[in-house]
């Protein structure tokens, strides 16, 4: 199993796989990387701001369905495709947190009056070359495994 090991933005331990559940069969997390057409499903958080959409998985659901429901709570989109690729764990201040990547297809946008927790979809044909220092962006999609899950994605013709 190849786990890639680094530091996010906060200086939290990061460990990334993109092997089958690695850490964990029933992760509390979710994080999708979301399509529509040919451009990038984003949402905008209020503090810490735009990042693909993602949040807790609820008691009584699984993993994929938290995804599906997260996607459409935060953006609006209705989830057509959900492909698992990989998992991440994190060793943070705040506690350890496992978290599913996806790659997720969306087929319609559905414009909401209020987002659970977002001010709700941001659409980009390409994602900026350098968001590390970009404050427009959350503190998630600064580290590793943004660029490791596109770049898995692309591999495997999923973007
Ligand atoms: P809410 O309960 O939604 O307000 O979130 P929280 O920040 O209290 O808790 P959560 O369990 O979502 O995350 C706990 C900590 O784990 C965060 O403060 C982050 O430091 C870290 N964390 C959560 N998600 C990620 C992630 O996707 N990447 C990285 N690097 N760290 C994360």
């Amino acid at each position: 199993m190849d786990i890639i090991t680094f530091k996010d933005f906060y200086n939290n331990t990061v460990q990334l796989s993109f092997s089958d559940h690695p850490f964990s069969d029933t992760p509390k997390h979710v994080w999708c990387l979301c399509k529509f057409k040919d451009q990038w499903l984003l949402t905008e958080h209020p503090r810490r701001g735009i990042e693909f959409p993602g949040g807790k998985v609820e008691p009584g659901e699984t993993a994929d369905e938290a995804a599906v429901r997260e996607v459409f709570e935060e953006t609006g989109g209705r989830v057509s495709d959900l492909k698992y690729i990989g998992q991440y764990f994190v060793d943070g201040k705040g506690g350890k947190i496992i978290k599913n990547i996806y790659v997720a297809t969306v087929d319609k946008i559905l414009l909401k009056h209020r987002y659970f927790e977002t001010n709700g979809p941001v659409l980009m044909s390409e994602l900026p070359e350098d968001i590390s220092m970009d404050k427009a962006f959350s503190f998630m999609m600064k580290d590793q495994v943004l660029k490791e899950s596109m770049k898995y994605a692309l591999q495997h013709s999923l973007a």
